[in-house]
């Protein structure tokens, strides 16, 4: 029996994909062979990663704009991806923003609904219409980015620390309702990960690189590429029997 990564012939989705975790994931994807649908609110950086994709083989993947948070575009993005595949066997709901919000008393009401709209609810609308494209490809596997924060609170950030809880709860959710439809559905839980996403707040005094790094037993942050692998190793075969699991990749912040 082999666990390598084949996916030759098979579909994946992947959100936020035109910058670090998610293009790190798209890449991944595309070099174990599957067609990829590199998703993002950022055409520049879809296309980007597209070429990216391109130049190392990955001739069927392609950039599909859309707006997680938005049921119209993710509806249509799912239509889209099975009407140039024919299926959709991988997803990876990564899309996420976390923007500098303050504490729970004085976080605005508008970065609130933002943050939960696209951390959480854009994580659901995926599943929503990821599943019965899954169901009618035979069944699939689905991985969510949650974080750390996921499972332990961080000050300063209430409204990303609750949606990424809310991932894992989702998460869960699913796992239980479609285990008998053959599809698998997990989240991992990143550690800081060197990403813009992290440059940016670095950059805006909201922490700095090294802080986070001597948080870790590891005594560093994370490559994308390092998250990817885990994405991509969930929806093998050789995780066939990993079904709703809630997987740090934090070199070991949360064994602590
Ligand atoms: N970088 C980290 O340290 C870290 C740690 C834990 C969890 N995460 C999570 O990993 C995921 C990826 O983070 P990253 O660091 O790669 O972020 P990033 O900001 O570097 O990249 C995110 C991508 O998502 C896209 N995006 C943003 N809003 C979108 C929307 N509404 N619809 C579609 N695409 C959208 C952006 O355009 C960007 O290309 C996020 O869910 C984040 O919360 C990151």
């Amino acid at each position: 029996m082999s666990t390598a990564l084949q996916f030759n012939g098979r579909v994946a989705l992947v959100t936020g994909a035109g910058a670090g975790i998610g293009r790190a994931s798209a890449r991944a994807f595309a070099a174990a062979g599957a067609a990829v649908a590199v998703v993002d609110i950022d055409a520049g950086l879809g296309e980007e990663t597209v070429t990216l994709i391109r130049q190392t083989g990955g001739t069927a993947a392609r950039f599909f704009p859309c707006d997680v948070s938005d049921e119209q575009q993710v509806a249509g993005l799912v239509r889209a991806v099975a009407d140039t595949y024919g299926r959709l066997d991988f997803a990876h709901n990564n899309a996420g923003i976390s923007p500098v919000t303050g504490n729970t008393a004085n976080c605005p009401k508008a970065l609130w609904d933002r943050i939960i709209a696209v951390n959480l609810t854009g994580v659901w609308l995926g599943m929503k219409y990821e599943i019965p494209a899954m169901i009618a490809a035979g069944g699939g596997a689905i991985v969510n980015t949650s974080s750390g924060v996921g499972l332990k609170a961080f000050p300063n950030q209430p409204a990303y620390v609750a949606s990424k809880h809310g991932v894992v709860g989702l998460t869960k959710t699913a796992a239980l309702e479609f285990a008998t439809a053959g599809i698998r559905v997990n989240a991992i839980c990143p550690g800081a990960t060197l990403t813009p996403m992290v440059e940016t707040k670095a950059r805006a005094g909201a922490y700095t690189i090294e802080g986070m790094a001597s948080m870790c037993p590891m005594k560093r942050i994370a490559d994308p590429d390092e998250i990817a692998q885990v994405a991509v190793w969930l929806c093998s075969a050789g995780a066939s029997f990993v079904n709703g699991a809630i997987l740090p990749v934090d070199g070991g912040i949360l064994a602590g």
